[in-house]
This record gives structure tokens, C-alpha cells and sequence, in this order.
């Protein structure tokens, strides 16, 4: 399929095939949602990590779902600046507003929220990505009116 000769280029580009493994997971999650069981075992066969190795990066990149996401996915930056300038409570508020655990689908199918790693924005933490766009710095009432935005 198309989708595979896309994976067979990105590892065929990269100078070792386990360097693909980033793009090879990111590609696949646009062409399915996220990274189920099959992608993940196609992806370490792909670039010849253990599916154990890759379930590992997984966890690391952490713009990888392993489980479906909800239609819009808040992507809340816990790293250092952002954890200095109230990304904990961002998260919480978001978390519960959305009923559910950090990483499962609330409000009916319309949001995931995830803690993130650094985005770039540290001069304007705290930051986030809502459906990949960067915002920053967000405060209680700004992250309150996407979440409403999001429940109607
Ligand atoms: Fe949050 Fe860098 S620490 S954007």
C-alpha cells in the first residue's frame, strides 16, 4: 500500500533503520489515529527494534497515543518552565473537566489531554498544543474557553 512504501522511504532514508523509528511512529499515527498493537509490531519490524524497545519510545516521544484520542488532543507542557509558571494546575483543571484520566477520551469523544515535554515556548509558559498548534502562556480562563468550546 501507500502508506508502506511511505514507511519502506523513511527507513530507506535514514543513515541506520532504528533512526527512523520517530518518523516511521508519527507517520503511522497520522494514517491511524494512534499506535495500536499492529502499527507498533509493523514499526519495530520496519525498523528492526524489539517491540519492546519501541513500545519504550512510545512512552518517551510523548506525541505518541497508544490509545484512540478524543476529537481535539490538549497537549500540556510539564516540563521545567511551564512546571514553574502552574502547568500542574493547568493539567488538573483540564483533566478534570474532561472526567477522565490524563491520556483517555472525555466529554463524549471530544478530548484527550496529556502532559507534554518542552514545546519550544518556554518564554511564554505555560504553553500547550491544542491539535498541534502552540499557545502560550495559558492561563485558568483561556484554557477554560477551548475546554467549553470543546464540550458543545
Ligand atoms: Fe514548557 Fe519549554 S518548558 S515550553
Amino acid at each position: 500500500t501507500a502508506l508502506i512504501a511511505r514507511l519502506q522511504a523513511l527507513v530507506a532514508e535514514s543513515p541506520v533503520p532504528a533512526a527512523a523509528i520517530s518518523a516511521v511512529l508519527y507517520t503511522l499515527q497520522d494514517a491511524r489515529g494512534y499506535i495500536d498493537d499492529v502499527a507498533l509490531h509493523a514499526a519495530a519490524q520496519l525498523t528492526g527494534l524489539s517491540p519492546v524497545r519501541v513500545e519504550e519510545l512510545c512512552t518517551f516521544y510523548s506525541l505518541v497515543l497508544r490509545a484512540p484520542a478524543g476529537r481535539h488532543v490538549l497537549r500540556i507542557c510539564d516540563s521545567i518552565a511551564c512546571h514553574l509558571a502552574g502547568a500542574q494546575d493547568l493539567l488538573a483543571q483540564a483533566q478534570a473537566y474532561s472526567g477522565v484520566a490524563l491520556g483517555e477520551v472525555g466529554l463524549r469523544g471530544a478530548l484527550t489531554v496529556v502532559p507534554h515535554v518542552c514545546i519550544g515556548l518556554c518564554d511564554r509558559a505555560p504553553a500547550l498544543l491544542v491539535d498541534g498548534e502552540a499557545a502560550g502562556p495559558v492561563d485558568a480562563t483561556s484554557l477554560a474557553q477551548w475546554l467549553e468550546q470543546w464540550e458543545a
